[in-house]
């Protein structure tokens, strides 16, 4: 039986990976702690709840006597780090957060791994670290560290701490890097889910500047398939990127989205571009393919109608994560009160 602590693991993707690793492995448990910030969500893993091989943990990375306990209190292997402020307009506005959450918290998990002696650490990191592409190139693994946002930068700092415990250390760590991810339980206020939640509204969609900003979309469960080959097969003190080969600009993404919800184009509004906008993110997943034979299986347009679908079934779960009602569901389950 191989244990898992998974940090972040009521979020978007943290959620999607307990899943999977519960689905996937008969022979792994899993601790989740989160910290259940406005974009943890309990209610993202009621199905899985029950399951004698999870454990949920209320808590934040930040807090080391926290952290030691829970190391303690089951023979962790490996420890995979998604919990994260996640968002880079909110880093733009307060980078606060961003700082103590992504780098505070990183170091504080490092420590305290290190002192439990588990043996791989998965440090889940982002394409944004490498900056921003013009109309060519793509990222690869060599690409110099260029974060453009305060989110980027203490991302970009989180792995080079990650990277000085290798070299410093031997600590047996591994950093994933990945491309924008879409699918069931993303937050609506990122790109997909908030403008599919405004068109079902028939409220504004709010494309930032011209809209010709180029993303890289990955399904959420092709991204975690990428966590657990580098987590099980990658080397420590390496880097692997991921991407889903399924490049759009954002206006591009958005008369799809409309056309797909059957909503007129005039919803669109030109809105003041991000400041310091990135304009281009591609990925190059040569290394990934023959390091650790992995490739994305979800072609954009199949997985994108899937999350469309996913979210026209749970209106309600939206409705209430915007609005703080699955702080109903943790105080029914735990018998406390989320501040
Ligand atoms: P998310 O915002 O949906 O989830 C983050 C989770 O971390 C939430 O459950 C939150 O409650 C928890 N958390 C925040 N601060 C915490 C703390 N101090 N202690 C414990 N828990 C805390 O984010 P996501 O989109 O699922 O991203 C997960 C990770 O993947 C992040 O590290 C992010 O940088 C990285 N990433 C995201 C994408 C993407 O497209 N979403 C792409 C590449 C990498
Ligand atoms: O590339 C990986 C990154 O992808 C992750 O590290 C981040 O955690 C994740 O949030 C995502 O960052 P982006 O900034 O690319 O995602 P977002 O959905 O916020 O924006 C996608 C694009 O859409 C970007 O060019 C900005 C634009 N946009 C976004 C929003 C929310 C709009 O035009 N309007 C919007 O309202």
């Amino acid at each position: 039986m191989k244990t898992l602590l998974v940090t972040g693991g009521c979020g978007f993707i943290g959620s999607n990976f307990v899943r999977q690793q519960l689905q996937t492995y008969p022979d792994v448990s899993i601790v989740n702690v989160d910290k259940l910030t406005y974009a943890g969500n309990l209610e993202n893993l009621a199905d899985i709840e029950n399951d004698p091989r999870y454990r949920f943990e209320r808590g934040d990375i930040c807090d080391r006597e926290f952290i030691d306990g829970v190391l303690d209190s089951a023979a962790i292997d490996s420890v995979v780090n998604f919990a994260a402020e996640s968002h880079v307009d909110r880093s733009i506005l307060d980078s606060g957060p961003f700082i103590q959450t992504n780098i505070v918290g990183t170091q504080v998990l490092l420590d305290a791994s290190r002192k439990a002696n588990i043996s791989r650490y998965l440090q889940v990191s982002t394409d944004e670290v490498y900056g921003t592409l013009g109309e060519d190139g793509y990222f690869t693994e060599d690409t110099p560290l260029a974060p453009n946002s305060p989110y980027s930068a203490s991302k970009t700092a989180a792995d080079l701490l990650v990277r000085s415990y290798f070299h410093t250390y031997g600590f047996p760590a591994v950093t994933t890097r990945c491309s924008n991810n879409y699918g069931p339980y993303q937050f609506p206020e990122k790109l997909i889910p908030l403008f599919i939640s405004n068109a079902l509204k028939d409220e504004a969609l709010p494309v930032y500047g011209k809209g010709n900003n180029v993303r890289d979309w990955i399904h959420v469960l092709d991204h975690c398939r990428g966590i657990d080959a580098a987590l099980r097969n990658g080397e420590p003190g390496e880097v692997y990127n991921f991407g889903g080969n399924s490049e759009l600009q954002n206006l591009e993404l958005t008369f799809k989205l409309l056309d797909a919800l059957g909503k007129p184009r005039t919803l669109i509004r030109h809105v003041e571009d991000r400041a310091g906008h990135d304009f281009r993110y591609a990925i190059d997943t040569t290394r990934v393919e023959h390091e650790l034979g992995w490739k994305p299986q979800m072609d954009f347009e199949t997985g994108l109608r899937s999350t469309i679908d996913w979210y026209l079934s749970n209106k309600d779960w939206a409705e209430r994560i915007q609005s703080g009602q699955y702080r109903d569901y943790y105080e029914t389950q735990y018998g406390k009160r989320l501040a």
